[in-house]
C-alpha cells in the first residue's frame, strides 16, 4: 500500500460548518436551498483534485431545543442522494459520497438509488452507511421510537451484507447492450435472496455492474460494534478525533480488526474530519476563529453540547463549573466519549466545552497559516493517525475556495497529495481493491 499521498474529502454543508456560520458577515443565507452553492462547491473540490465531496444527513430537522432550532442553520438541506445527482452533471472526476441510513429505508431500494448515481456519475458513488442516532428521525419513522444502539447495528450488518450481494449479483457484461440476439447474458445474473430477521430480498438488481465494481462504502460508527462493521465492510472510515493520540489509537484499532475479516491494510482508508481556519499570518487565523466564536450565542453552543451529550438540559448546571457525570447514551456513544475526554483533559468548563465543540461538532479544529495547517495535516499523516482527511470548513464557500487555492498545493509541493486524478473512479482515486476485478 502506498502511504505516499493522503485522501482528501470535501464535507459540504450549507452555510458552513460552524455552528455560527449563518451570521457571519460573509454568510450566505439561502446557502441550503441554493442548487448552484453547492455545484460551485463541488467544482472548488475538483479543481483542488479532492477525491470525494461527502454529505451528511438525516431524515428531520436537527434542533429539538427551540433555542437551538432558531439559532442553528443546520435544518435546510437537500436529501443527498437527489443532491448528488445533479452535483454529477455538473462535475466529471470527485467522487460523490451520501450520507443514507440503515434504519429507515430498505436495502433494495437504496442500492438501486446507489446504483444509479453510480451509473450516472460513471463510478462516482459513495454510500456513507449511518445507522441513524437521531429521536428527531425516529419519530419520523418508526412508532415504537428510536432503536437501541445493538438493534440499529444489528440491522445496519444485515441490510449492508443485502445491499453488497444485489450489487455483487450483477457481474461485468450481464448486459449486452447491443442489438444482437440477446440483451442480457442470463450465467451473469445472480439472483439474491435473503431472509434475514430484518429484510427479505428475493431478486436482482435492474443496473449494470457500476464502472467501479460498486459504490464505494463508508462508514462513521467508532463504537466497538462501529469500528467492527467498518473493518468487515467499508472502503473508507470516517471519523471525529481531538488529539493525535486518539487519533493514532482508533487508526490502529480499527485496522488490526481488519484481518479477522480477511482484509489488508490497504483496503480501509481511515479519513478524520478537520476543520481548517485560514489566515495568511496565525494572527489573522486567530482573529478569524474569534470572529466565528464570537457569534455563538452561550445558549446555543450549550443546547448543541447537550444533544451530542444525550442530556436533557445542561443550562440547569453551572455554565463555568465542569461537565457532570454523563448517564451512558443511546445516541452516539464515541461523540460522547470525545466530550467527557476533552473537558477532562483540558480542564474545560461547561461554557468553554460548548464553544469549542461548536466549531466543528468535536471535529479536530486547526487555526493557522496554510503551511502550519499542512504541517499538522503531514504530521498525523505520516504518523500513523489517518490516511487522509475529510476537509470541514466553517464557512462556504471562502473556507473551501481557501483551502484549495493555499493549503493543497503547498501539500502538492510536498508530494503527499496528487496533483492530477490517477482515473475517473472514485475507487481508481481512493486506491482501493475493485471487487470481482484481480
Ligand atoms: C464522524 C461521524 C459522522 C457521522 N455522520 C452521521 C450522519 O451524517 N448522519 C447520521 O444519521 N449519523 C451519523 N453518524 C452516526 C453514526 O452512523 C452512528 O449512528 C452513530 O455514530 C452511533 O454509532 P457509534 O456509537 O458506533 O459511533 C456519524 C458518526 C460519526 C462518528
Amino acid at each position: 500500500m502506498s502511504r505516499s499521498r493522503m485522501k482528501l474529502g470535501a464535507f459540504l454543508m450549507a452555510g458552513g460548518h460552524h455552528i455560527a456560520a449563518w451570521r457571519h458577515p460573509d454568510a450566505y443565507a439561502q446557502a441550503g436551498s441554493d442548487i448552484d452553492h453547492f455545484i460551485a462547491l463541488a467544482q472548488i473540490a475538483e479543481r483542488g483534485k479532492f477525491d470525494m465531496i461527502f454529505i451528511e444527513d438525516a431524515a428531520a430537522i436537527r434542533e429539538r431545543d427551540p433555542e437551538l432550532a432558531s439559532q442553528a442553520a443546520r435544518s435546510t438541506a437537500f436529501e443527498p442522494l437527489s443532491l448528488l445527482a445533479a452535483i454529477a452533471v455538473n462535475t466529471s472526476h470527485v467522487g460523490l459520497v451520501a450520507t443514507a441510513s440503515t434504519s429507515y429505508t430498505e436495502p433494495y431500494g437504496l442500492a438501486r438509488s446507489f446504483a444509479a448515481l453510480d451509473q450516472l456519475s460513471g463510478g462516482r458513488a459513495g454510500w456513507n452507511l449511518v445507522t441513524s442516532a437521531s429521536e428527531l428521525e425516529a419519530e419520523n419513522f418508526a412508532a415504537s421510537g428510536l432503536r437501541s444502539h445493538s438493534q440499529r447495528y444489528e440491522r445496519a450488518e444485515e441490510f449492508a451484507d443485502a445491499a453488497l450481494a444485489l450489487w455483487d449479483g450483477v457481474e461485468d457484461g450481464a448486459y449486452l447492450l447491443s442489438n444482437g440476439e440477446a440483451f442480457a447474458d442470463r450465467s451473469r445474473l445472480h439472483p439474491v435472496h435473503r431472509h434475514g430477521k430484518h429484510f427479505s430480498v428475493d431478486g436482482i438488481l435492474e443496473s449494470p455492474r457500476s464502472p467501479q465494481g460498486r459504490p464505494i462504502m463508508v462508514q462513521a460508527g467508532a463504537s466497538d460494534v462501529g469500528k467492527d462493521l467498518a473493518a468487515r465492510t467499508a472502503d473508507v472510515v470516517f471519523t471525529a478525533s481531538q488529539t493525535k493520540a486518539e487519533a493514532q489509537a482508533y487508526y490502529a484499532d480499527v485496522r488490526a480488526r481488519l484481518g479477522k475479516y480477511g482484509r489488508g491494510h490497504g483496503d480501509l482508508k481511515v479519513m478524520p474530519g478537520i476543520s481548517p481556519i485560514i489566515g495568511a499570518t496565525e494572527e489573522e487565523a486567530k482573529a478569524k476563529y474569534r470572529a466565528l466564536q464570537d457569534l455563538i450565542p452561550d445558549a446555543v453552543g450549550v443546547a448543541l453540547l447537550a444533544s451530542y451529550l444525550s442530556i436533557e438540559d445542561l443550562s440547569a448546571y453551572p455554565l463555568d463549573g465542569p461537565l457532570p457525570e454523563m448517564p451512558p447514551t443511546n445516541l452516539i456513544q464515541s461523540r460522547q466519549q470525545l466530550i467527557i475526554d476533552l473537558g477532562k483533559r483540558e480542564g474545560l468548563s461547561i461554557r468553554e466545552l460548548a464553544r469549542h465543540f461548536a466549531g466543528a461538532r468535536g471535529h479536530w479544529q486547526v487555526v493557522g497559516t496554510p503551511i502550519q495547517i499542512a504541517d499538522a495535516m503531514e504530521e498525523r499523516f505520516a504518523d500513523g493517525a489517518a490516511d487522509g482527511f475529510n476537509v470541514m470548513a466553517p464557512l462556504f464557500p471562502s473556507g473551501l475556495e481557501d483551502f484549495v487555492t493555499l493549503v493543497v498545493p503547498e501539500l502538492q509541493r510536498r508530494g503527499i497529495f496528487r496533483e492530477e486524478y490517477e482515473g475517473t473512479t472514485l475507487r481508481t482515486n481512493l486506491g482501493v481493491a475493485q471487487p470481482g476485478k484481480s
